[in-house]
């Protein structure tokens, strides 16, 4: 329930409330009080509701009337869960003491990110790929660059996304205004490519279906799926958008959990510099999710049609939507960019990617399909010909145990379950030890 001085919203004596501040009731028979004449944003209006996760919430939440001692393992949401390393909070609070001299005092900082920062990260991350500080910009974090990329493209232009895929790329496409009506029956909007991703070809889209689209969001490792795309699979895509002259906005933000020769980065890719910005985060790298850092990379040989630079624009974008990241967020990236502040992250890696083979190993014991778990936190478990949120509501009820039913990705995921080890470890062994009550095995 909202509540304001002016605009409370409330569903008890809705038509007195209403008579006495003139105002009408919505269709929900919910009062509305003062309306301003601002008309609501047709694209906010077509964005379907964000319905997955406070869905999951709430079948949380009637387990727990039904079971109130049950103790509910959540491997639903995909956040981090392990202490940051002293290195990265030592510097932190270092930085924030600082603050409080004269000497120490910083107040805005570059749009574009620290240059020892920038700097840092070309060295970590883009070694040999002949990627520029100057073509670093950091920032909060990867979904809000992926909304500011999609403010600095505009709404005449067209996507394609992965299905299944991360749902903010789809959901920043209708905000800004690419996106046609959401069709119902087939689960996705119109004027947007959904590129299907299911283990018959890989996880990699059939590129001799889809249609030239101006952007290409690609995810690799992907969330839901956790498939790593191989080096041939990235060289077919980089070629798909040279022919079709798109641009690829490739999200990297699990790229510190591929363990096999799987690229990193696009930029691996010759041809990429050309038609490529990457998106990524120290959310997933670091355990930065509420810290909030991340970085895009706009080569300067990414042009428009009319040959200016990609660049110039996303700079601008940079300095009148963002005006630059926290510093003192920016002085713990740099701690995770130091020797020291790497291999103590690697630690954290290793442990969630332990964590993720627990569960591969407690799944596949069962007699089930299991992907993802190799290069990326995700562990992606088909039930073939069951509905996703029937086997949602099996397990939780079966094991009490959280998870994401496949279908919140998109009509690619219908039949699957994504399961999250970012958890402690002793709720994955708990959980592993509970996957064994779902008996498919004696069912199959
Ligand atoms: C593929 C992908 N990209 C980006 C993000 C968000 O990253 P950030 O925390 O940097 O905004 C997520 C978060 O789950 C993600 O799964």
């Amino acid at each position: 329930m909202y509540h304001s001085a002016f605009c409370s919203v409330d569903v008890f004596q809705p038509r007195m409330l209403a008579a006495r501040f003139s105002c009408t009731l919505n269709t929900h028979n919910v009062r509305i009080g003062h309306c301003t004449k601002v008309p609501r944003n047709v694209n906010m209006q077509k964005l379907q509701h964000g319905y997955l996760f406070p869905e999951i919430e709430k079948q949380e939440l009637m387990h727990l009337k039904m079971h109130p001692h049950a103790n509910v393992i959540d491997l639903g949401v995909g956040d981090t869960t392990q202490p940051l390393p002293t290195i990265v909070t030592s510097s932190m609070v270092d930085f924030v003491h600082g603050l409080s001299t004269t000497a120490g005092y910083k107040g805005y900082g570059p749009e574009q990110g620290e240059k020892a920062l920038r700097k840092a990260i070309t060295v970590a991350f883009y070694k040999d790929l002949g990627i520029k500080p100057s073509e670093v910009f950091v920032s909060d974090g990867a979904q809000c660059d992926i909304t500011r990329l999609q403010l600095l493209m505009g709404p005449n232009l067209k996507i394609a996304v992965q299905d299944p895929s991360f749902p903010a790329y789809i959901d920043s496409s209708v905000i800004i205004g690419q996106a046609g009506k959401f069709v119902d029956q087939a689960g996705k909007y119109k004027n947007i490519e959904y590129m299907t991703c299911g283990p018959q070809s890989n996880f990699f889209p059939d590129l001799t279906n889809i249609s030239r689209t101006e952007l290409i969001f690609f995810n690799s490792p992907n969330n839901p799926t956790g498939h790593a795309a191989t080096r041939k699979q990235l060289e077919q895509l980089v070629d798909f958008a040279r022919v079709n002259g798109s641009i690829i906005i490739f999200d990297s933000a699990y790229a510190a959990y591929v363990t096999d020769d799987s690229p990193k980065s696009i930029y691996e890719i010759p041809g990429a510099r050309e038609v490529a910005i990457e998106v990524s985060s120290f959310s997933k790298f670091a355990g930065f999710t509420g810290v909030r850092l991340g970085w895009t990379v706009v080569p300067e040989e990414l042009l428009y049609s009319d040959g200016f630079p990609v660049m110039h624009d996303f700079n601008r974008i940079m300095c009148t939507c963002f005006n630059g990241a926290s510093s003192i967020a920016q002085a713990g990236g740099l701690a995770c960019l130091s020797p020291e502040g790497l291999r103590a992250i690697q630690s954290l890696i290793d442990y969630y990617m332990e964590n993720a083979r627990m569960l591969v190993d407690a799944l596949t014991s069962l007699g089930l399909t299991v992907y993802g778990g190799k290069n990326a936190p995700y562990v992606w478990v088909h039930f073939p010909g069951s509905k996703s949120w029937n086997v949602f509501a099996e397990i939780l009820e079966k094991t009490h145990i959280i998870t994401v039913p496949g279908c919140g990705f998109g009509p690619g995921g219908e039949g699957y379950i994504r399961i999250s080890a970012f958890g402690q470890r002793d709720s994955i062994i708990e959980a592993s030890q509970r996957l064994k009550y779902l008996n498919y095995q004696e069912q199959n």
